[in-house]
């Protein structure tokens, strides 16, 4: 048997080097387009042109009017390990610009045709030109103070790279995503963008985060969305985040910047997205804008080749006070409201209180509570209210709760005016939604109000059935049910929850135990919350139920109570908003 010799091993030339290298940092046109973009923001640029041809394939064109270079800088930026950011190993910790390698010109360069045109003072310019890596010529050239980088035919030296470029639709779609994170990222910066001599983005400086969003992908869309603007010990994190009832109604956008600069990091939008449960259906994940803000020291943004993923020190906070911030968002009252975007107080700021609201003030709004639909019950089912524990603390923050006049509509919505427009609110829904609190409240502390039954209540359930209630037994406890089987597939129901004056146990029980047949696997908490959702949702009032004046203001003051006021337990939207001004466009007032 032969043994073959060993491979023989040579220092490759540098520029096959150089091409392997660029490998890293230009994968496709939209890499070139975001190296280049910056480098101008580094260049301390307040306005940025980019012109593309062909989806990038044939020219990426970037301008600015930044710090620009001198003409011996201009030559040296293009070859590697070159940079004005960095000096040595101790700068890299805490670097502020986006570049440091000094990799990203001679990469580019190393694939393309390249003009560097640049000037640190109107006039005094130099014109550099090189292809697949090597200086062609310098020149002097009059130009205004700024850079201008041109990077033509990408991967014209590069055929095995050129192959998997994809069209020039595809490559456009990744430079506009690109494009449209940088000018996310530093909105203080003016930047447009053209593609094949047409102009796509054309976005003024100094924009909000609204007015950038609306800018880019149109009013109606950035209109729809929620602020957030939160604090949690040193992390802030602000940003716009989408309503619930939004939620995959059209293409997901995410954006995530930590400390000023863009980063993909799916624990964050994970973070973003815990907020949203019980709001939204599993799967469906909603549009996300923040921009996270934490202390300098607490974030490694270096540990990445394109810098796209950040190490923190302590994740787990800045993944709480993400989800603290959009939870924040979505609890608004606001968060519900359907046609127009305004924000309504939702409590009256301290102050003299109207005598209705002081005589609301005194009504509890949690179990036990004494008004209408929220009062003791004493129906016939019931002899007495058996451990009624104190009423739960409600965290109402100050200031009166002050009720404006309600309607009942269609024995579903109720409906009142406020200084914005009309709002209706659907009343099963919302009541499911008060519910659903209620009973997370009651399981977590373990102390829902259960009523002992005058007669106990004798059930016969399927084998589905009562597997199913086998499998949630503890939460039914939890809820207040006391219930003994009986051999087979007989229950005896001894004590109910009883969260409402018209609320029929037998009913409801038979009709959870039907919708969670078949639920298995999911974690305890989970089940937990996919009981108090179903038992809400079959406790609650229905949709023809007239209520009288007192149930309807005790809805409005429990659902205004509840964290999340705006969305029920499945998603959709428990309120709904007609502006003033949707209610002038119609009868053509405007
Ligand atoms: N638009 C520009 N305006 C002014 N100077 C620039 C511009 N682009 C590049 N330079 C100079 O050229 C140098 C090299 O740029 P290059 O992008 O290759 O490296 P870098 O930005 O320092 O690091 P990185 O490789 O991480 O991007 C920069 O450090 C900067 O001094
Ligand atoms: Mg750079």
């Amino acid at each position: 048997m032969t043994v073959a010799s060993p491979p023989r091993i040579a220092v490759l030339p540098s520029d096959v080097a150089d091409q392997i290298a660029a490998g890293e940092v230009v994968e496709r046109p939209a890499s070139v387009v975001k190296e280049l973009i910056e480098n101008a923001l580094d260049a301390g640029a307040h306005a940025i042109d980019v012109a593309i041809e062909d989806g990038g394939r044939q020219t990426i064109r970037v301008s600015d009017d930044g710090t620009g270079m001198i003409r011996d800088d201009a030559v040296l930026a293009l070859e590697r390990h070159a940079t004005s950011k960095i000096r040595s190993a101790r700068d890299l910790v805490g670097v502020r610009s986006f570049g440091f390698r000094g990799e990203a010109l001679a990469a580019i360069c190393s694939v393309t045709e390249l003009e560097l045109e640049t000037a640190p003072d109107d006039g005094a310019g130099t014109l550099v030109r090189a292809a697949a890596g090597r200086v062609i010529d310098v020149d002097a050239t009059s130009r205004r103070r700024g850079t201008t980088v041109r990077a033509s035919r990408l991967f014209f030296n590069a055929p095995a790279r050129l192959k998997f470029l994809r069209g020039a639709r595809s490559e456009w779609r990744a430079i506009l995503d690109v494009v449209a994170t940088m000018a996310l990222t530093r909105r203080d910066v003016r930047i447009s963008l053209s593609h094949d001599g047409r102009s796509i983005l054309s976005l003024p400086a100094s924009a909000t985060p609204r007015e950038r969003l609306a800018a880019i992908y149109g009013g109606p869309f950035a209109e729809r969305l929620l602020d957030v603007d939160d604090v949690s010990g040193t992390t802030h994190v602000a940003g716009l985040v989408e309503r619930p009832s939004d939620a995959g109604t059209a293409t997901r956008r995410v954006f995530l910047s930590v400390n000023g600069r863009a980063v993909r990091d799916p624990g964050l939008a994970r973070a973003a997205e815990t907020a949203y449960r019980s709001t939204i259906p599993a799967g469906v994940r909603p549009t996300l804008f923040l921009d996270v803000v934490v202390a300098g020291d607490s974030v490694d943004v270096n540990v990445h080749p394109a810098k796209a993923e950040v190490r923190f020190r302590d994740r787990w906070t800045v993944e709480r006070a993400i989800e603290t911030a959009v939870r924040r968002a979505l609890g608004t009252f606001d968060a519900g409201a359907t046609f127009g975007r305004r924000v309504w107080p939702t409590h009256v700021p301290s102050g003299a209180p109207s005598p209705e609201a002081n005589q609301l003030d005194s009504v509890p709004v949690s179990p036990p509570a004494a008004d209408g639909l929220f009062a003791e019950a004493d129906g016939p089912l019931v002899d007495q209210a058996a451990d009624q524990p104190d009423s739960p603390p409600v965290d109402r923050p100050a200031g009166s709760p002050e009720v404006p006049p309600l309607f009942q509509l269609h024995r579903t919505y109720i409906a009142f005016e406020h200084e914005h427009g009309v709002v209706l609110i659907d009343q099963h829904s919302a009541h499911e939604r008060v519910l659903f609190e209620q009973f997370m409240r009651a399981m977590e502390r373990g102390e829902q109000p259960a009523q002992r039954l005058l007669f106990p209540m004798t059930l016969h359930l399927g084998p589905a059935e009562s597997d199913a209630f086998e499998r949630h037994r503890p939460a039914f406890e939890q809820l207040g049910f006391e219930i003994e089987g009986f051999g087979g597939h007989t229950l005896i129901v001894r004590a109910v929850p009883m969260p409402h004056p018209r609320f029929d146990p037998e009913r409801c029980l038979r009709e959870t135990l039907a919708a969670i047949t078949g639920d298995r696997g999911a974690s305890e908490h989970s089940r937990h919350e996919r009981l108090a959702a179903t038992v809400a949702c079959k406790a609650a009032i229905k949709a023809g139920e007239a209520l009288s004046p007192a149930e309807q203001r005790a809805l409005y003051v429990a659902l205004r109570d509840t964290t999340l006021p705006a969305h029920d337990v499945h998603g959709r939207a428990t309120i709904v908003q007609l502006t003033w001004d949707e209610i002038d466009r119609r009868f053509g007032r405007h």
